[in-house]
C-alpha cells in the first residue's frame, strides 16, 4: 500500500485554489444533501481537508457529533480550528483511513466529499465494506465526486480537466492515483443503494446520496 499524500503544505492555500479553478461549484455539491442531514446523530467524515464542510455540518445541526479522519494534520488542524464553538462535538483522528477502524459505531451517516478519487478500486472497496460494518441499518452516504460522462463534454473537457488534476496532485501531494476508481461499483458491493444523483459542471462534478440497503 503506497502512503497517503501528504497535502500538508497545501492546508491554508487549498479553500483559494479551489476558488481559483471551480469557483463556489465543489462547495454547492459539498451543501447538496446538508437538508437529508438535519436529523443524523452521528457521522463519520472523511477526508474533508480543511474542514469547510465539517463546520457548516456542526453549524447546520446542533444534535450531530462527528469523527473526521484525514492524514494530514496540518488539514485536520485546520478542520478542528474551523469547528470553533462546536468542536466539542467533533473528535478529529490523524489517520490513514484505509487502515483506521471507526471509534463509535452506528453512524448514521457518512460522508466523503472528493476523498475517493485519492484511492484505488479496491482501496474504495475495502473501506466500503469497513463502513458498511460500522454503518447503522439505512444509513446515508453523501458522496461528491469528479466525473467523466459518457459524452463529447466527457470525452473532450471533462477527462481532460480530471487527467490534469490527477497530474497536479501528483506533483504537490505525491498521489499515486492515475484515474477515477468505479466508487458506484463499490458501494454497491458493499450494500448500499444509490437514492438521488444530481450533477454539476454538465457532469463534471456528481453528488450522491446512498443508502445502506
Ligand atoms: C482532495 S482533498 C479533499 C478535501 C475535502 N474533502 C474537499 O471536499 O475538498 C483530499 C483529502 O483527503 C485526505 N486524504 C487523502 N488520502 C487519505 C487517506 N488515505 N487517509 C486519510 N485522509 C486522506 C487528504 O489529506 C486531503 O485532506
Amino acid at each position: 500500500m503506497n502512503p497517503p499524500p501528504d497535502l500538508d503544505h497545501l492546508a491554508g492555500l487549498y479553500r483559494w485554489m479551489e476558488a481559483a479553478t471551480f469557483g463556489p461549484f465543489l462547495s454547492v455539491c459539498r451543501a447538496e444533501f446538508l437538508l437529508e442531514m438535519s436529523h443524523c446523530r452521528r457521522a463519520l467524515v472523511l477526508g474533508d481537508g480543511d474542514g469547510r464542510f465539517t463546520a457548516r455540518l456542526l453549524r447546520a445541526n446542533p444534535d450531530i457529533e462527528i469523527d473526521a479522519v484525514d492524514a494530514s494534520p496540518a488539514m485536520l488542524g485546520a478542520l478542528v480550528r474551523r469547528a470553533g464553538t462546536h468542536a466539542c462535538r467533533l473528535q478529529a483522528h490523524c489517520a490513514d483511513a484505509r487502515l483506521w477502524q471507526p471509534p463509535r459505531p452506528p453512524y448514521d451517516l457518512v460522508v466523503t466529499h472528493f476523498f475517493l478519487d485519492f484511492l484505488t478500486l479496491d482501496e474504495v472497496l475495502a473501506l466500503a465494506h469497513t463502513v458498511r460494518k460500522v454503518a447503522a441499518p439505512s444509513a446515508r452516504w453523501v458522496v461528491s465526486e469528479f466525473a467523466i460522462p459518457a459524452n463529447r463534454f466527457g470525452r473532450f473537457m471533462a477527462r481532460p480537466i480530471v487527467s490534469g488534476l490527477y497530474l497536479g496532485f501528483h506533483w504537490l501531494s505525491g498521489l499515486t492515483v492515475k484515474t477515477l476508481p468505479d466508487h458506484s461499483a463499490a458501494l454497491n458491493h458493499a450494500g448500499f443503494t444509490l437514492r438521488t444523483r444530481r450533477t454539476r459542471l454538465a457532469g463534471l462534478l456528481s453528488c450522491e446520496l446512498w443508502l445502506a440497503a
